[in-house]
């Protein structure tokens, strides 16, 4: 069968199990009776024995990462974005996996050891960015040690011939993308002006994505972090200096240095900073791309100015990539992050990390639009969990941003998301004196604002991340590597296997080999623990 009646036929049945259900329910619920739900389960179950598995060689692969998209905070998009009946981008997705988060010296993860895990396949020590577990943090001596670099995907992709990307809505030099192109002993060092004196010799991260390779022959780089690139960076219109976040001062221009690299090279490349600039880019005949389009992280989705002199979406950033990588013979690959999941939570707002969460799923829908699922792999994962917490209570229907119940023990309403830790700003205690403190009544609040702090169970610096499984959800070429409960540094493996990239250039993908390996994989645990004995 030819690609094109495959594409229609993937497209159509992703498009039949988003709606059927919207179709079938009641507004009363009072048609969901048993017929309902054995109809329902028996569309699903013809939809997964209609699954073939796919041993198309990749041609390109997309990963899609949301920072901080814990499965409850999927649950509550979902709801937010349409009601407990629908479904976000991928959860139709054929193939689904769990990943295991830990890293190699905390049992919670930070964003650069999980992206070093997802991207380049080895999971390292807490706040590392690619590099293995012989690098402590903060030892920019040991990190030098070009034996303890690991490669990320794009580079086995550029080594192949493949054109790569990445957009994300945080700064360019932040955790989950520097693991894509640096190799640092410290995610902080995103530029020079934050390195301690013990780090002179190291390059901080901007220097590495603009000089180095495989940062340097990237064809797409979109997100925030203008600061971090140029020095004394005044900013766009209204776009003030950074302070929380290091500031370029050694003099470099580092955007300049980049797009005169690229002309150096004869390559077509484009600057944009802004939505207008973004949209009038001719897609057709650009090479290199770089939009820089804020001093720190892009704003957050619920206030960001979505006017010509203002901001992209992460869809747009997603959209424009595509087409300019799609131009490559060789195929491509591409990252996605969607980093502002993770920084909503960090500061206990829940809507806003909602928010965030149904702006990535609409970057992959638009994705799945433009591209071809029986040469391209898409994966769409998270890095770690966090501390919103899913309460019950409410009814099916109710906002998942309001009220749940009252509490059987105070008597005091609860709301539906909560945090169990959270920053000062989600202290659920009114404190009287010494010995009264009463929780107080988010119902004489107005939750479901943007601005609103869910309650918390312990009160620290902020919400912090959760030890969690994460979800992997994956269609195309190979997907069905992703099948079971595996460590997180597995996703890079998979997606070098079916595009036939870094270690597995030269393997053959016969049938007989995808058996072996998922084989292999399968009597891993069940034989080593008898090895140990
Ligand atoms: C601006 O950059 C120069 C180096 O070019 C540096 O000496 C100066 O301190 C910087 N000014 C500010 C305000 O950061
Ligand atoms: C770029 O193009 C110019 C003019 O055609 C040529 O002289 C130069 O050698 C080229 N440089 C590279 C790096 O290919
Ligand atoms: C930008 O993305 C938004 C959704 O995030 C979409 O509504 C809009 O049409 C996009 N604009 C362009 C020019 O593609
Ligand atoms: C503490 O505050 C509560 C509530 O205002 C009040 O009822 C109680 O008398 C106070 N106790 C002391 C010791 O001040
Ligand atoms: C509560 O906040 C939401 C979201 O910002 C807003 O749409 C709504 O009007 C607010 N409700 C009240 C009663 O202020
Ligand atoms: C693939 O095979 C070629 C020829 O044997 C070899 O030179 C190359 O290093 C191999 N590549 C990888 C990534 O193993
Ligand atoms: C890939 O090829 C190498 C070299 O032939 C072999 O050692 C390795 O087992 C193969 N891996 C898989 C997953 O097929
Ligand atoms: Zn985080």
């Amino acid at each position: 069968m030819g690609s094109f009646p495959q594409t229609v036929v993937s497209i159509f049945r992703i498009f039949l199990a988003v709606t059927i259900p919207l179709i079938f329910v009641d507004e009363t619920y009072c048609a969901e009776d048993k017929h309902y739900w054995y109809q329902s389960a028996n569309l699903d179950l013809k939809e997964s024995l209609s699954y073939a598995w796919n041993t198309n060689t990749a041609k390109n692969v997309i990963i899609f990462l949301g920072d901080g998209m814990s499965l409850e905070t999927i649950a509550a998009s979902r709801i937010y974005n349409a009601g407990e009946e629908s479904y976000l981008a991928w959860e139709k997705f054929p193939h689904i996996a769990v990943t295991k988060t830990y890293d190699s010296d905390k049992q919670v993860p930070d964003s650069a050891s999980t992206a070093t895990a997802v991207f380049c396949g080895v999971k390292t020590n807490y706040k590392v960015t690619g590099v293995d577990s012989n690098v402590p943090l903060n030892d920019c001596e040991a990190s030098l040690n070009e034996d303890y670099h690991v490669d990320s995907i794009l580079a086995w992709a550029q080594a192949a011939g493949k054109d790569t990307g990445f957009v994300t809505t945080t700064r360019v030099t932040h955790a989950t993308p520097s693991a894509l192109y640096a190799h640092s002993a410290s995610r902080k060092w995103e530029c020079e002006a934050n390195m301690p004196a013990s780090a002179a010799k190291c390059k901080d991260i901007a220097r590495q994505l603009v000089e180095n390779k495989p940062g340097k022959d990237i064809k797409v780089i979109m997100g925030g972090g203008r600061q971090q690139l140029q020095s004394n960076s005044t900013g766009l219109e209204n776009d003030e200096v950074n302070t929380w976040s290091c500031y370029r001062q050694d003099g470099r221009k580092l955007i300049d240095e980049w797009a005169a690299d690229k002309t150096a090279r004869n390559f077509s490349n484009v600057v944009v900073q802004n939505n207008e600039e973004l949209f009038s880019v001719d897609t057709e005949n650009t090479d290199f791309l770089m939009g820089i389009f804020n001093n720190a992280h892009l704003s957050m989705d619920w206030n960001r100015d979505t006017g010509p002199k203002g901001q992209p979406s992460l869809e747009n950033m997603t959209v424009a990539a595509i087409k300019i990588l799609q131009k490559a013979e060789k195929g491509f690959v591409l990252a996605v992050e969607g980093g502002l999941i993770d920084y909503a939570h960090h500061r206990g707002h829940a809507a806003q990390a909602l928010r965030e969460t149904i702006r990535f799923s609409e970057a992959v829908s638009a994705t799945l639009k433009l591209i071809d699922t029986t040469e391209t792999l898409v994966i769409v994962t998270s890095d770690h969990g966090h501390a919103m917490t899913f309460n019950s209570g409410a009814d099916r229907g109710q906002d998942v941003l309001g009220i749940a119940t009252n509490s059987e023990y105070d008597n005091i309403p609860f709301t539906v998301l909560s945090y169990s830790t959270g920053g000062p700003n989600n202290m659920a205690y009114e404190v009287y004196n010494s010995t009264t403190a009463i929780r107080k009544d988010p119902s004489l609040e107005n939750t479901t604002d943007f601005t609103y702090s869910q309650q918390a169970a312990i009160v620290t610096d902020e919400a912090q991340h959760s030890g969690t499984d994460t979800l992997v959800y994956a269609i195309g070429p190979y997907a069905h590597l992703l099948h079971a409960t595996h460590e997180q540094n597995y996703i890079a493996h998979v997606a070098a296997y079916a595009a036939k990239i870094g270690e597995y250039y030269n393997n053959s993908s016969s049938n007989f080999q995808a058996y072996s390996f998922i084989f292999l994989t399968t009597l891993i645990p069940i034989l080593l623990p008898r090895l140990h004995r």
